[in-house]
């Protein structure tokens, strides 16, 4: 679904992607670990069009995105969770979610899927009135993901959903992760929570200071002793 070829970024001077390369083929869940500035944002910001490319291609489903615009990335079908959530706090939380529905206009398909993310997210439905900015990060993670949902992406991706929840809160959005792919979403998870994600990926790619620089099965890099001693603590 999703090819990223020989990717070049820079920030001014710091080259931020070294020719990076990576797969996400349908159906699956990848995930992109590693440590804090290593380029794992900078890796999805490119992809939905935040950031520009000096070279490479993005390719889904076989034609080219790189270049486009963000919001014609979103029609394509690529949403994104973003770092820190950025949710709209005074806005309430139905109109956050209708934000992530603001180039659609069939009416009966948008509900559907708020219905989807009111089923995935119980807690969100009893707050539709409340303003974002009163929500627990918690129910701030759960309606970012919902906001991206509501555009009804074939590819998902995330940015360190997990960071800043508390241990009980982090299992949930894994859970709930795991859950979304089960309905048949593509999904493409950044995190630093490596174990988590490495537990839950299809296949993932260890990234360091703009290259990667690993690559296997979720289970291959559970076992490699390299990453176990960087990532998981030994
Ligand atoms: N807007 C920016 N301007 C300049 N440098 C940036 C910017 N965003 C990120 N960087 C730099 O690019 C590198 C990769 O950052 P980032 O993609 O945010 O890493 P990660 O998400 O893995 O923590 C870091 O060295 C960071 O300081
Ligand atoms: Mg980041």
């Amino acid at each position: 679904m999703l090819k990223i070829k020989n990717l070049n970024v820079f920030y001014g001077g710091i080259h931020a992607l070294q020719g990076i390369s990576l797969d996400v083929p349908k159906g699956k869940i990848v995930t992109l670990i590693g440590a804090n500035g290593a380029g794992k944002s900078t890796t999805l910001r490119t992809l939905s069009g935040l950031v520009k490319a000096r070279d490479g291609q993005i390719k889904l489903d076989g034609e080219e995105i790189l270049g486009l615009p963000s919001n014609e990335i979103v029609a394509r079908g690529v949403a994104m969770v973003p770092e820190g959530r950025k949710i709209f706090p005074n806005l309430t939380v139905r109109e956050n979610l209708a934000i992530g529905a603001f180039q659609r206009n069939n009416k009966a398909e948008i509900s559907k899927d708020e219905e989807l993310v009111f089923t995935l997210f119980p807690r969100i439905k009893e707050r539709v009135s409340q303003k974002g900015g009163t929500l627990s990060g918690g129910e701030q993670q759960m309606l970012a993901v919902g906001r991206a949902l509501m555009s009804h992406p074939k590819l998902l991706t995330l940015d360190e959903p997990s960071l800043g929840l508390a241990p009980l809160l982090v299992k949930g959005v894994f859970d709930i992760i795991k859950h979304i792919h089960e309905e048949g979403r593509t999904v493409f998870l950044v995190e630093q929570n490596a174990f988590a994600a490495l537990k839950l990926a299809d296949y993932a790619y260890v990234m360091e200071v703009g290259k990667i620089t690993l690559q296997g099965t979720g289970q291959e890099l559970l076992q490699n002793d390299q990453v176990r001693k960087a990532y998981l603590g030994g």
